[in-house]
């Protein structure tokens, strides 16, 4: 399973990318406006400076027609922008224009299998199954990244479509996902962070360096 950032703050991103982990960055509108920056075209290209791998970067039209010229203009202000499609008929209007235009989309938005299905079929790139808020609405968040996980495996030969388990809370999310078969976990930088440590790692470097303070002072 691959790592993405889940955020548009550019410190964050510098930090997650020196520990070498994190394969890509995902953004939306509310996570970019988080940065109270207006301007998301240079906050991707700022993004892809930093980062070598997809960047996600969600379209804010709603028809067809403008998402499409919304799209192209988007996945022109870097070669790894992927673009960000949320989930409705008009989406997946998008979505099958652009990738007959080889232009790579991101699903967004999706919460059940029907919705994952269709995104593929249409032949999104990326679909983001959004665990988190499906918990908050009583649903098993991951139990849906598991079998569209399984439905997509079904049909490896024509879905090449991955899956992102998106809307992760906590380092637990992470581990369900990679058990689940998700390709890749898209993750917020606390979330990172979390996983970085452990009470007894922590405990242990001290003992080491008490350890050898005593014998080296010997
Ligand atoms: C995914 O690409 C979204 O940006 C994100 O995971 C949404 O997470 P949230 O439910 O915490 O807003």
């Amino acid at each position: 399973m691959r790592i993405f950032l889940d955020t548009a703050n550019i410190d964050e991103i510098r930090q997650a990318a020196k520990l070498g982990v994190i394969s890509g960055v995902t953004t939306n509108p509310s996570l970019v406006a988080k940065e109270k920056r207006a301007d998301m075209k240079a906050v991707i290209r700022e993004i892809s400076s930093v980062v070598d791998g997809p960047i996600s970067a969600e379209v804010l039209s709603l028809e067809p027609e403008a998402m499409i010229r919304e799209a192209r203009e988007v996945s022109s202000w870097s070669p790894n922008v992927v673009v960000k499609i949320p989930m409705s008929a008009s989406g997946l209007e998008a979505i099958s224009a652009l990738s007959r235009e080889g232009i790579r989309t991101n699903l967004t938005l999706c919460f059940s299998l029907n919705q994952a299905i269709l995104g593929a079929i249409a032949g999104a790139t990326y679909v983001s199954a959004f665990v988190g808020r499906l918990d908050d609405a009583g649903h098993d968040g991951m139990q849906i990244v598991a079998e569209i996980v399984n439905i997509f495996d079904h049909y490896k030969d024509r879905i090449k479509t991955q899956v992102i388990a998106a809307s992760i809370r906590h380092p637990l999310h992470v581990v369900a996902a990679a058990k689940a078969g998700a390709h890749i976990a898209t993750i917020p930088y606390s979330v990172l962070m979390q996983m970085v440590k452990h009470p007894l790692t922590d405990i242990g470097i001290c003992r080491f360096a008490e350890d050898w303070q005593r014998i080296s002072k010997a």
